[in-house]
């Protein structure tokens, strides 16, 4: 099964994008660096909780939620020390420097990006496999995770894991699959699922839908 060579090459981007370091393990952010949406360095708090507000779709109190819960995650990203803490609170987020942080379950995840941020399509057609055919509220069929099959994927890579994971890799991924999943889902409800193909697009091209990046402020 080939692999994405190009889009994976650490470091590269694709026309019309900014590079993103290998060190940057999560596809959201990866795609909102290679946009231009948040510097590929250090991000402040305030303007990574921002953005990711605005995409969450929310407002009122709810987006305020999902901007408390991004400060929290955030804010222990790159490490657990009070000093650390301390640093990302005031200085901001080092998204280049994510790698072998707190949140990296070291290949305890979907596995579709590698330690050095090559996308491993076979990963891609794994996850696929955990998908059924969904009912496209835009029109036709396609393959999607819903949050029944999210959960059963996760469980998965836990157990693929093996010894290497740490009894607290299911908090971890609650942040991950399903908040990208009530982000990027399509439908409502119990129907409501996530695109194989938009994540394909997002590992492989770091793009988010264009539905989405039009809740967001123009980037830099
Ligand atoms: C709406 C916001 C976010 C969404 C939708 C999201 C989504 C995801 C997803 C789907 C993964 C992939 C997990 C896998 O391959 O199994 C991931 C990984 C990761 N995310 Fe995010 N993320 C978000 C925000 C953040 C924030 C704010 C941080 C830290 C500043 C962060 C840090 C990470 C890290 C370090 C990983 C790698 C985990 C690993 O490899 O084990 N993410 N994220």
């Amino acid at each position: 099964m080939s692999d994405h060579a190009i889009a994976a090459a650490p470091g590269t981007a694709l026309a019309g994008q900014l590079p993103v370091s290998p060190n940057n393990p999560c596809p959201f952010l990866r795609a909102l660096v290679a946009n231009g949406y948040v510097d590929g360095h250090v991000v402040p708090l305030s303007q990574l909780t921002e953005i990711i507000g605005c995409a969450s779709g929310e407002t009122g109190s709810a987006q305020k939620k999902v901007r408390i819960a991004t400060w929290i995650v955030a804010v222990i990203a790159n490490g657990l020390g009070p000093a650390r803490v301390f640093e990302s609170a005031t200085s901001g987020a080092v998204l280049d420097e994510l790698r072998n942080g707190p949140l990296d379950k070291h290949g305890g995840g979907s596995r579709i990006l590698d330690a050095h941020a090559k996308v491993h399509e076979d990963q891609i057609e794994r996850l696929a496999r955990f998908g059924k055919d969904c009912k496209d509220p835009a029109g036709g069929i396609e393959t999607g995770l819903t949050a029944k099959e999210i959960k059963t994927f996760m469980a998965a890579n836990i157990e693929r894991d093996g010894d290497a994971a740490r009894w607290y890799f299911p908090i971890l991924m609650k942040g991950e699959w399903p908040v990208l999943l009530k982000i990027l889902g399509k439908g409502e409800g119990e129907a409501r699922y996530l695109s194989v193909a938009e994540v394909r697009t997002l590992f492989v091209e770091r793009r988010l839908p264009e539905r989405i990046t039009a809740r967001l402020p123009k980037p830099a």
